[in-house]
């Protein structure tokens, strides 16, 4: 070992000492001719002190020591004087008195000061990510993401689980985004698909007999960037067998008091999850992952729509009203325009509003004064209060609602960082219509459809609900699972549904078919985003701040400069032509 002790080690009880460290400069301060550094390494700093008298072999190369450097000292733990003492730190009350000093590296001044927990712009930070790491922010998200990893792992295996990989190089998974594709060098024209989850593995580990199944993969989806998504994640990822809906979700919340307990500290939780159903999360919250630490709450007024003389209001099949109280703060004019725009965003036509007590905006203007006095009641608000109102049909009526009392929930200053409001959310439509008016699974075409819905596939499978469930923190969705489809004429039906033809699900999914003729168990699963629960844990606004080496927000790796140019030859063996794009 080149050093005895580390930088954040030494403390009263090492006095006298003798001790060597290595480490980066970390600040360094000229006093008198005695130099002072703080050493950092990633437990900690220690300063050290090189005098000219007790350093004589080589104090010039002390006096060469910029930020950065790497060094190694060796030296005597010695009491710092009165009145130096740094109660902030570990090591605050000692100093090294350095007899011996050997440079291990120099470096070039780095592009922002590691030594202050300034903002830098992101773009520096991610191409020099390796320095960004030293500082304190993401370094200390790496460590809590490892002790979280830690965690997870033991309580798993106590469980139970056992730990397998799958394979990365695999076939299309449909999980509703674009596949990354690696074309294959020595069957032309075919692609490998990298797995935007282990979810058919996983099934078919059911079906191998190993009962509980989990794995901390990686995925990878070709979709747009959010600051909660990146192109290639980290999932928990677990399957069971023989099990119903309720003890996936037992085991999964079980898991997340013990990783709350563990790793955080003073925050609010539930000892026992809320749950809410799909619909009733819509049509309260406008959203299907609301976020319970504050109220604002929807109210449907369809059924008093009738008549109100709002063309808008009568032609649609749905109007829901968010009431704003005034006791929370103004929404002012401007406000209201910016909302009018997240509406349009999130499918509306527009955003109607009313001010209680007053004559401005379309509402007030074109409503009947019963109809507001029954909304205005119905709805308990008083003089000032604001309503907006969402028209459409169910989706577009309440989703622009929900986005806009998320934003008011931020504004008005409702979401307390020191609550961690939990919510399951279930009961889950099997299908949707995308905005190409095609079919689609909700969650993925494996999902079971509660039993007393199964009737409704042949006919009305919109309305089909799924064995499914989301887990929710603070209005974001941590993890999603459900209970599996284990028929092949169900699976069958399901692919049916979703017109994917015989020859199709043959060719892509005739694997889950085939293994589900050989006896398949009951089974079912989740899956939470470890990069989001690490994020949720440490505070952080995306889940970039929480991995070693992210994408940016268009998919690149500004340090190592991915993706690029590959050389001409290795392109031509894969049989791939690139065009120039016009
Ligand atoms: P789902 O697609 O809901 O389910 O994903 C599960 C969880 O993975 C995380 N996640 C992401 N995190 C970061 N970046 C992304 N692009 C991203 N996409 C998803 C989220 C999400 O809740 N196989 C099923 C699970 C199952 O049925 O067991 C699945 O992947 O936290
Ligand atoms: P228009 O008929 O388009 O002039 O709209 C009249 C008012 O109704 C405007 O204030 C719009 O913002 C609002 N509005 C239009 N479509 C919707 C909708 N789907 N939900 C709520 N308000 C709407």
């Amino acid at each position: 070992m080149l050093r005895t002790h580390t930088c954040g080690e030494l403390t009263e009880k090492h006095v006298k000492t003798e001790t060597t460290l290595c480490g980066w400069v970390h600040r360094r301060r000229d006093h008198g001719g005695v130099i002072f550094v703080d050493l950092r390494d990633r437990y900690g700093l220690t300063q050290v002190v090189f005098h000219p008298d007790i350093l004589k072999k080589n104090f010039s190369l002390a006096e060469e020591l910029r930020p950065e450097y790497v060094i190694k000292v060796q030296g005597k733990v010695r009491m710092r004087p009165e009145g130096q003492t740094n109660e902030k730190i570990k090591t605050g009350k000692i100093e090294i008195e350095v007899t011996e000093l050997e440079f291990l590296n120099r470096a070039k001044t780095p592009p922002f000061e590691i030594d202050q927990e300034m903002e830098v712009k992101e773009e520096l930070r991610l191409k020099y990510r390796y320095l960004d790491i030293r500082r304190e922010r993401v370094k200390n998200n790496l460590i809590l993401r490892s002790e979280i990893f830690k965690t997870t792992r033991k309580f798993f295996e106590n469980e139970g689980f056992l730990e397998i990989e799958t394979p990365i190089l695999i076939k299309g998974t449909p999980e509703g985004s674009r596949e990354y594709l690696v074309p294959s060098r020595l069957y032309p024209g075919d692609f490998y698909v990298l797995p935007q989850s282990p979810q058919q593995l996983k099934q078919l580990l059911m079906v191998a007999g190993i009962d509980r199944y989990f794995q901390i993969p990686r995925c990878f989806r070709d979709e747009d960037q959010r600051g909660d998504r990146q192109p290639e994640f980290t999932q928990l990822d677990l399957e069971m067998s023989f099990v119903n809906q309720e003890d996936v979700m037992d085991v999964i919340e079980r898991y997340f008091l013990e990783i709350t307990e563990k790793h955080t500290t003073g925050k609010k939780f539930p000892k026992k999850f809320p749950r809410m159903t799909y619909h009733d999360a819509m049509s309260t919250y406008g959203v299907d992952k609301p976020d319970m630490r504050f109220d604002l709450k929807l109210v449907n007024i369809s059924s008093e729509k009738e008549k109100c003389g709002f063309g808008v209001f009568e032609n649609s099949e749905y109007v829901f009203v968010l009431p704003v109280p005034k006791k929370h703060g103004e929404v002012t004019r401007k406000m209201i325009d910016d909302y009018t725009e997240l509406a349009k965003k999130n499918g509306a036509g527009g955003l109607a509003w009313f001010r209680v007590g007053e004559e401005s905006g379309p509402v007030a203007k074109y409503c009947s004064k019963e109809f507001l006095e029954k909304i205005t009641k119905k709805t308990n608000s008083e003089k000032g209060d604001l309503l907006l109102f969402g028209a459409g049909n169910f989706e577009t009526a309440v989703s622009p609602l929900g986005a806009i009392r998320s934003s008011l929930g931020d504004v008005f200053n409702l979401k307390d960082p020191n609550n961690f409001a939990y919510l399951w959310v279930y009961e889950f439509p099997m299908f949707e219509m995308n905005s190409e008016g095609q079919i689609g699974a909700v969650h993925h075409p494996f999902t079971r459809p509660l039993k007393e819905d199964q009737h409704l596939l042949a006919n009305e499978p919109l309305k089909a609900r799924a064995e499914a469930y989301d887990i929710v923190l603070n209005g974001v969705e941590l993890g999603g699972g459900s209970i599996r489809i284990h028929e092949s004429e169900l699976q069958a039906q399901i692919f049916d549904i979703l017109r994917i033809s015989k020859e199709d699900a043959d060719r892509r999914f005739g694997h889950m078919l085939r293994a589900f003729e050989y006896g398949a168990p009951p089974h079912g699963g989740c899956a939470p985003g470890l990069d989001r629960i690490v994020m949720m844990f440490a505070g952080e606004p995306n889940i970039r701040e929480v991995i070693a080496f992210p994408k940016n927000q268009t998919a690149q790796d500004l340090m190592l400069g991915a993706p690029s140019k590959m050389p001409e030859e290795q392109i031509k063996e894969l049989h791939i032509e690139v065009r120039e794009e016009e």
